[in-house]
């Protein structure tokens, strides 16, 4: 059986690099695994005040009812100030309440990080990953995905300069694929 995963992208930017490389690995995604890109620009900031079952926000709650529905989840995110943007931190945020609810636990996940920059975002890889392990969801740890200097990635048609990338994305997708069943058998 098919196995969805939510794909959510860690800039709302119209021209998004992080975008375009979701849609590569989407592309690049192994027979059986089913990704969609699941939209958090839309969720209010996080208010504990509204953990309150009777006003919940109905964009919180369509997150958070939706997200249920995925097994796993592959984060692509750039780096704002060395660390994850807020709109990816909100996401988490919300997915993790009312408190007891988190739809985050069990999930296995995958973090991309992209930037124009030679340091990869690697400071929002990390601190990604540091949230997600106080919401137990199991991170791959390898292969590591840090996508840099990524504006010379691509064609001016889009497409990719060099083979290698997308056989690295290719490669990094089998080993999601592995180890979404893996962490699903446990
Ligand atoms: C950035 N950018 C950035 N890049 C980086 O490698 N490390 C950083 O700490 C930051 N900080 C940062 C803060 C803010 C507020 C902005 C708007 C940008 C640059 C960033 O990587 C660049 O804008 C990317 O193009 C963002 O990804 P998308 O929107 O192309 O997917």
């Amino acid at each position: 059986a098919d196995v969805k995963i939510a794909v959510i992208v860690g800039s709302l930017r119209k021209d998004s690099f992080n975008r375009k490389i979701a849609k590569a690995l989407m592309s690049l995604a192994p027979a059986g695994l089913v990704l969609e890109e699941v939209d958090i620009g839309q969720l209010a900031m996080y208010n504990q005040d509204f953990d309150d079952e009777s006003i919940p926000l109905a964009e919180w709650t369509a997150f958070r009812e939706t997200m249920k529905q995925y097994t796993g989840v592959l984060f692509v995110t750039p780096e704002y100030n060395r660390s994850v943007p807020a709109v990816l931190k909100n996401a988490l945020d919300v997915g993790s309440r009312p408190y007891g609810q988190s739809i985050w636990n069990g999930k296995p996940a995958a973090i991309v990080s992209v930037s124009p920059g030679g340091l990869s975002a690697f400071g929002a890889n990390h601190h990604l990953r540091q949230s997600l392990v106080f919401l137990n969801v199991p991170a791959m740890q390898q292969p590591e995905a840090y996508i840099g200097n990524v504006a010379n990635l691509f064609d001016a048609a889009g497409e990719f300069v060099n083979a290698e990338t997308k056989e690295f994305l290719y490669k990094f997708m089998l080993a999601f694929a592995e180890w979404v069943n893996k962490v699903e058998r446990q």
